[in-house]
Order: structure tokens, then sequence, then C-alpha cells
């Protein structure tokens, strides 16, 4: 089962970021709705029998492209600014189209569910991907450990299963998305599921929630044994999914770079302890400014930090790239170990484009910092690598024109208008 599921980085529209650089970032932010907390859900809300609605989501691809996945299975999804309204009840098809599986890893989130309320889940396996290989091998040891009958041929994976058991499943590595997999699957499943050595991440207490308030009983979210008993039948809900930890982190990085000071609204800070101890390592500031409000103001002496990226709540890859970005300006060297993917500096090419000192050797990424970057051309590669690449443009001298805006777009609502109420000086071309 050594499976790899991968998505192919090759948008169909392409776009440009302008951004001239050397503003400090001033203002309020209001931060969305998390897209890997909304994810799951939307996937979860195939598990009900009645309709489920979210009152907020973010305006994402990645949003549009889960939406069509489960509109692709035959269940119907109204959009109602600000949210989203699942009709849940009838599933009528168990395989979601390969364009959009292609399009979205996370299209795989639908297969416990399917396979819990219909018997029988296929998926394609999609090739290419920016961030190395994904493999799905956990998702899939749980679902046959639960009684699934896995088969693969035609770029297909197949899980048939009359009938889900309860089962212990111990995951080999902290895998959010097989967490999630698996719990899905195990709350329509007979009997008791154990999964240990699950992900702690919040998104999977969000998930965990939205289940329980199905009529679901799952116990021990957030921490690394949860237990699921599996319930005859999930009703719809209505819930709100908690706010973006990454997108925080991301806006309060572009402040500790820019040496500005902002204020986020909509943030939970004990989401955010490992990326708020490692800026304050830098120097930067920050401070709790009543429930949900963060401030964030940077220093004029950016000091160098050693990290390494951890599952939570050690710090996270999906902010690696961020800090790598205002690292390459920090007044000594810094030491980066990128621990859960095996390819994910493809956006320190491109920094060193603008002037950046890095070098990478395996998993390892050395950055001595430099007095200051320079604005040019440079190519967003998957979505952080983007978020990391406005970062250095933001602190650039200059400007600097970042392709492959699309990427951006998939996890970072109104990212540009967001930082022009920020003071940036930014803009969209097509
Ligand atoms: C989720 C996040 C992604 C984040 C990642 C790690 C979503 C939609 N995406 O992705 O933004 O970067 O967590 O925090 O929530 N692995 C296996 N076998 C498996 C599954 C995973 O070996 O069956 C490995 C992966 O190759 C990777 C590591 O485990 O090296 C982490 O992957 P995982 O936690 O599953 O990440 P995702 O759920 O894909």
């Amino acid at each position: 089962m050594g499976v790899k599921l991968r998505e192919t980085e090759s948008p169909s529209e392409m776009g440009k970021i302008i951004v001239s650089g050397g503003k400090p970032l001033n203002g309020e932010v209001e931060i969305s709705p998390s897209k890997n907390g909304i994810l799951p859900v939307i996937a979860a809300s195939l598990l009900a029998e009645g309709p489920t609605s979210i009152p907020v989501i973010p305006n994402l691809t990645d949003v549009d492209t889960i939406c069509e996945v489960i509109s692709s299975l035959g269940v119907k999804v109204n959009r109602q600014p600000p949210g989203l309204a699942i009709s849940g009840g009838q599933v009528n098809s168990v395989e979601p189209p390969y364009e959009l599986v292609r399009k979205m890893r996370a299209s795989i989130l639908v297969m416990g569910p399917l396979l819990a309320r219909q018997g029988r889940a296929v998926i394609s396996l999609p090739g290419g991907c920016a961030i190395g290989s994904r493999p799905i091998d956990l998702h899939l040891k749980g679902l046959a450990a639960m009684g699934a009958r896995i088969t693969l041929g035609a770029g297909k994976i197949e899980a048939r299963a009359p009938t889900l058991r309860g089962s212990r499943i111990y995951l080999d590595f902290p895998s959010v998305g097989a967490t999630e997999n698996l719990m899905m699957a195990a709350s329509l499943a007979q009997g008791i599921t154990y999964i240990e050595n699950a992900a702690l991440e919040p998104e999977i207490v969000n998930l965990a929630d939205f289940i329980n308030d199905m009529g679901g009983r799952v116990e021990g979210a957030g921490t690394n044994v949860i237990r699921i008993t599996g319930v005859r039948e999930l009703h719809g809900v209505v819930r709100s999914v908690i706010p973006d930890r990454i997108e925080a982190g991301t806006y309060m990085v572009a402040a500790a770079a820019t040496g500005g000071s902002i204020t986020l609204k909509n943030v939970r800070p004990e989401h955010l302890q490992s990326i708020i101890f490692k800026l304050r390592e830098t120097g930067t500031e920050i401070q709790e400014e009543g429930e949900g409000s963060l401030r964030v103001t940077g220093s004029s002496s950016l000091q160098p930090v050693h990290l390494k990226t951890m599952p939570y709540p050690g710090f996270p890859t999906d902010m690696q790239p961020q800090f790598v970005a205002l690292l390459s300006r920090a007044g000594g060297t810094s030491i980066v170990i990128e621990t859960i993917f095996e390819n994910r500096y493809l956006h320190v090419n491109e920094l060193v484009r603008m002037g950046a000192r890095i070098k990478t050797e395996g998993r390892t990424a050395i950055v001595d910092g430099v007095p200051a970057l320079t604005g040019t051309r440079v190519r967003a590669t998957d979505l952080r690598a983007g978020a990391a690449l406005v970062i250095a443009a933001l602190s650039a001298t200059g400007d600097t024109e970042i392709s492959g805006s699309e990427h951006v777009d998939r996890g970072y609502e109104n990212l540009v208008d967001k930082l022009i109420g920020l003071g940036a000086a930014i803009k969209r071309e097509p």
C-alpha cells in the first residue's frame, strides 16, 4: 500500500501580484475561517442525513474545489454568502472526477465518509507535486484495519466495506489527513475505534466538535489517542469553524518583516504559541489585546533563530517558508530544519534571486541574513511559497513581480485587499 496521492500544481488561470516594497504594515486585519479546518468539515457533511450549514466560509479556491467534489457525488451545495449550506442526505456517486481530485490532495478526505455511508469509494491517483511526494498509506492502513478491502489499479484506489468495524489503529506518523479520514469513517462504524498516535492539530479538534454536534461520539481529540464510538446515523448541523492559524501567522510575519505594527482580529492565541515564541526570539513584540486580538510590532534589528518544523504543537511546516523569508534579513545566521515534507524549499531559489543568502542541504536550510532584499521577478510554486515571496517583496527595496498568484488564492482570502488595508503597495495583474 505504498500509494502516493499527489496534486498537480498547474492551475489553468495564471496571475501576478506586483508589490512595491519597503512600507511598514500598520493597522488592523481580520483573520478568516481556517482553510484546513473547513475542508474536512465539508467532507464530513457527506456523513449527515440532513442539511449542514456553515455560517461564514473563507472565499478560497480550495474551498471551491472541495464543494465541487461533494457536488459531484450528488450532494447539493448552496453558497449563501458569507456562508454555505449543504443538502446532506442523498449521495449518488462514490467516485469524484479525476479533474477535481488532481487539483487538490485534500479531496482524499471524502474517502472515509463515502466508505462509511456508501460502503465504497473510488479515488484517482493524480501525479506531480510541488512539495514532495505525499503518500496516503496511513489512511489506507487504517481503513483496512476497519475492514475495508483496498484495491489499486488503473490509477485509482478502490475501497470497499459493506460494514466498517471499530478497530485499534496505530498511526506510524501523526498524519493530519489520516486522523481526519479515520475519525470520519469510524463515526459511522460498528463499535469503538481507537486512533493511537493521532495528530493533535486544532483542525482535528474542530472536526471532532463538528462530528459530535452531528450526534457522533468522538472523545480525546487534541490528545494522541482518539476514541470514536460508532453511531447508526449522524444528523446535519449549523456550526462555524476556527480561525485560520496559518493565515494569522503569515500576517504576523509580514508585520515583523516590514518593521510594522498591526492588530490581528479573530485569532485564537492558544493555536499560535509556537509561532509567537519564535517571533519573539527574532525580537518581534507580541501582545494579547483583549479576546481574539493580538498586536504584533516588528523590531528594527531582527535576530536570527533556529527552528525545526514538527507536528502540532511544534512549529508548523506551513509557516516555514514565511519564516525563511523573514530570517533572510536577520542580523546573523539562522538554521531551519524541515522534518514534515522532504522537498519544501522551492521558495529558497526565488528568495536567492531577491538577494537572500540561503543554502539548503537535504532538509536543512542555512539562512545568512542580509541587510536588504531587492525586488525582481519571482514565481510562486505552491501556496506557502507564494506567501513567503509576498512577505519578502513587502520588505524588499523596489518592485517585485510574483507570478503564480493562483497558488496564493488557494489559501489566503482577499490577500491583496487585506494587505492594501494595512498600507501595502500591492496589486494584482491578470
Ligand atoms: C495537512 C495540511 C497541510 C499541512 C500538513 C502538515 C490540510 C488540508 N492540509 O496536510 O497544510 O502542511 O497537514 O501539517 O489540512 N504521510 C504519510 N502517509 C500518509 C499520510 C501522510 O507518510 O498516509 C506523511 C506525508 O508524506 C508528510 C507527513 O506525513 O510527510 C504529514 O502529512 P499529513 O499530516 O498527512 O498532511 P496532510 O493531511 O496532507
